[in-house]
């Protein structure tokens, strides 16, 4: 019997767990294919070719475990990297951050014949398609799945960086804005009652987006992305001089986000939040400045980003991603392809698409935006 596999590589991005829910769910009731679960992303199936590919009991014992480990049997035996998911397997599982599955960053991966073995293997299970879902790394791994075999590879855009511009929206995204939203509100509350400057690092990677978002959302006062370039002294001053004149017109305190992505000129080796803080703190403390005991504080939010409770937005997107996946998968002539969110239409669009120019511009117009509501 043909199956379709699904895995989730990379870092986890809330939504994860919805979308294996959806896809599962879809498969055993419409279109009636049973779905196998890869347990650690592509480190899993690597690992399973390495031990059945050239031994033929082992794959017997395998399709034997898998046949036997069904749904919830499975996923308590950690020995086992592929589960045959059944209806109960993936209940409860829609809110929780994470994967159940897990993930990993497999670097192995890029060696071609590493790739081969996991065709290899996919095709001794009789799996007809692979549903990849991670970011960019994860996404390249898909590619080159579906470049060298005859397999349909279906990749799905989650993390919570939004650095992929085929799509407006990746899985995980608005999970992650809504925790930052929630962090900056914390930090609202003694930034006020001290009358301090706050500066906090995102994730992101090299984007901004997710700083962007999060400073719209939430009305944070500052925000430094890495498309402005290197910071060097002098704009690091201009930022504090900034800062220094909302205090002037009454302004009591501010809340400033940084995407990791920033870098310095000269570079440096501290965190982004902490470099900023001396830097802020000097400019205020300058001789004859006006508010010399204005303190900064810094803090790296990390991963507390990337997990939680998945808001609605990531299952409702996690859902119609599923779904596309699966029409995909079911067209008889469909190839493979990436889901995408493009004007709140889901699409499949080729491996390796050009950059969509209204991402860069979404991006401008978050910035302006921001910069229009602001009260500075
Ligand atoms: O890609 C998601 C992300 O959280 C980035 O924002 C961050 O730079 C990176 O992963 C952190 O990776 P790790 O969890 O391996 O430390």
């Amino acid at each position: 019997e043909q199956s379709v596999a699904v895995l989730f590589s990379g870092g986890d991005a809330p939504g994860m767990n919805a979308f294996l829910r959806a896809v599962v769910r879809l498969g055993l009731n419409r279109e009636k294919i049973a779905v196998l679960g890869i347990r650690d992303g592509y480190r899993g199936l690597v690992r399973t070719a390495r031990a059945v590919n050239d031994d033929a009991e082992a794959l017997v014992r395998l399709k034997n475990d898998i046949a036997t480990h069904t749904g919830r049997a499975g996923l308590i035996s950690e020995q086992l990297h592929i589960i045959q998911m059944d209806h109960a397997s993936v209940s409860g599982i829609m809110g929780k951050g994470g994967t159940i599955l897990g993930s990993a960053r497999c670097l192995e991966f890029h060696d071609k014949k590493v790739r081969d073995s996991v065709i290899k293997l996919l095709k001794s299970l009789n799996v007809r398609a692979l549903v990849v879902v991670g970011g960019d790394g994860s996404l390249t791994g898909a590619r080159l799945l579906a470049q060298e075999s005859d397999l349909r590879v279906i990749g799905v855009p989650a993390t919570i960086d939004n650095d992929l511009q085929f799509t407006d929206m990746a899985l995980g995204v608005d999970t992650a804005v809504n925790t930052l939203v929630w962090a900056v509100d914390h930090f609202i509350d003694t930034a006020r009652s001290h009358r301090r400057v706050m500066v906090l690092e995102t994730m992101g990677r090299a984007s901004g987006d997710l700083a962007r978002m999060a400073g719209l959302a939430s009305g944070a006062e500052m925000i430094i992305t890495p498309e402005a370039g290197p910071l060097n002294e002098e704009a690091m001053k201009k930022l504090a001089a900034k800062i220094e004149g909302a205090m002037t017109r009454g302004r009591g305190h501010a809340i400033v986000l940084v995407a990791e992505g920033v870098e310095f000129d000269p570079p440096q080796k501290r965190n982004r939040a902490y470099v900023l803080m001396d830097a802020f703190q000097q400019y205020f403390q300058r001789a004859g400045a006006p508010f010399q005991d204005l303190e900064v504080r810094p803090s790296v939010l990390g991963h507390l980003q990337r997990g939680g409770h998945t808001t609605p937005g990531d299952c409702i997107l996690a859902a119609r991603f599923a779904d596309h996946a699966w029409k995909t998968i079911q067209q008889p002539d469909g190839g493979s392809g990436i889901t995408a969110l493009r004007k709140n239409v889901v699409e499949i669009v080729p491996y390796g698409e050009p950059d969509m120019p209204e991402r860069a511009a979404f991006s401008r117009e978050m910035e302006q935006l921001h910069d229009d509501l602001s009260s500075w």
